[in-house]
């Protein structure tokens, strides 16, 4: 047995494998509506019959305006449960459990609209200067994610991320490069903390099932967050009821990244032994083998892979191959697939 290959049961959802699809926005909603499209039940299903574990949608935006495109997928409304359904159906139906990532982009939405973000600073120098958000906006936007995470439940979602990371507006809240409040949600740690953790709270009151946050580890910045703040954030996360840390960087600020095989997995190792919280590893994991490696070092718990999976709809296949497992086929492909 690999452990690539092993089940993981996190509060009675049981993920087949420890494959997990990346979130990876696709700009395809058609009519700006946030709403599936055939385009997303190819790609999601395809994905399905490759036997990955847990398929996670891309961002989801939990309000209009804090899509990063017009043509992103989006939970803010009832009509968009429909379509989500029936994604859901399709991917359930080949075996392999399915997540919706909620997202707000904050400074980082590139709309014809207004934008916010906890301090009135852009991005960079073509980006826009965004409205710094009143208690009100908070509370709204707080609200908003709870809304999302009952419409999650209602579309038959097995798992929920919260996506905490790439520089979007709960990691402005997070960083101290970004959020320059002096008001209770900035200023320390525990400050910048509280809008996340407000979100988890409510999401919580709609929400059983399992819970992913994910956070950007390394804001390759001096001035910014520690290793030391995520074990923080993490263990914080933790007392709140989260499942699993999915443990990215970058993104909060303009910053040179140097990229190679595996190049987050030390923090999510460092943040799994320090918070003792389960997480996931991503960036960079391209081969069975490299996921075997992590998963056996006790690294990580679900391994998230990303573009080799927009490469190979059936990385899992070769992954099984690499292992020598002998991966269970989808019940119409059996007499073709080993
Ligand atoms: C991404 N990524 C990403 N991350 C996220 O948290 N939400 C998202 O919606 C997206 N969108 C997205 C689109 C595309 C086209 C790519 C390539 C990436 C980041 C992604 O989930 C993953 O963390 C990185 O791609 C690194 O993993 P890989 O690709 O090296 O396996």
């Amino acid at each position: 047995m690999s452990a690539l290959f092993e089940p993981l049961e996190i509060k009675g959802i049981t993920l087949k494998n420890r494959i997990v699809m990346s979130p990876m926005c696709m700009y395809s909603c058609t009519n700006e509506d946030g709403k599936v499209t055939p385009f997303h039940i190819t790609h999601y299903g395809s994905r399905a019959v490759g036997q990955v574990g847990l398929i996670m949608m891309e961002a989801a935006a939990v309000q209009p305006e804090g899509r990063i495109s017009s043509y992103d997928l989006g939970i803010w409304n009832n009509e968009q449960i429909k379509g989500l359904k029936a994604l859901n159906e399709q991917i359930n139906s080949y075996g392999s459990s399915s997540a919706i990532q909620l997202a707000h982009a904050g400074r980082k939405a590139v709309l014809d609209s207004l934008i916010y973000s906890p301090s009135a600073l852009a991005f960079n120098e073509n980006s826009k200067i965004p409205e710094e958000m009143r208690i009100n906006d908070i509370k709204t936007t707080i609200d908003s994610f709870k809304s999302a995470a009952k419409r999650a439940k209602l579309a038959d979602f097995d798992v929920i991320e919260v996506h905490a990371a790439h520089g979007y507006l709960i990691n402005q809240f997070l960083s101290p490069l970004t959020n320059k409040r002096t008001d209770e949600y900035g200023g320390n740690r525990e400050n910048r903390f509280l809008f996340l953790k407000e979100i988890i709270t409510s999401i919580k009151e709609e929400w059983k099932k399992p819970l992913f946050v994910r956070l950007s580890t390394n804001e390759y910045n001096e001035e910014g967050n520690t290793l030391d703040d995520f074990i923080y954030f993490s263990t914080q996360l933790k007392k709140l009821g989260v499942d699993l840390i999915d443990c990215s960087s970058g993104g909060v600020v303009p910053a040179a990244i140097s990229v190679y095989p595996g190049y987050q997995v030390k923090y999510c190792e460092k943040i799994k032994r320090e918070s003792g919280i389960p997480t996931g590893a991503v960036g960079l994991i391209t081969s069975g083998l490299q996921a075997e490696e992590i998963l056996q070092n006790e690294r990580a718990d679900l391994i998230f892979i990303g573009r080799a999976l927009l490469r190979n709809p059936y990385w899992a296949t070769t992954a099984a191959a690499e292992l020598n497992y002998n991966l269970p086929a989808p019940r119409q492909y059996k007499r073709g697939w080993n």
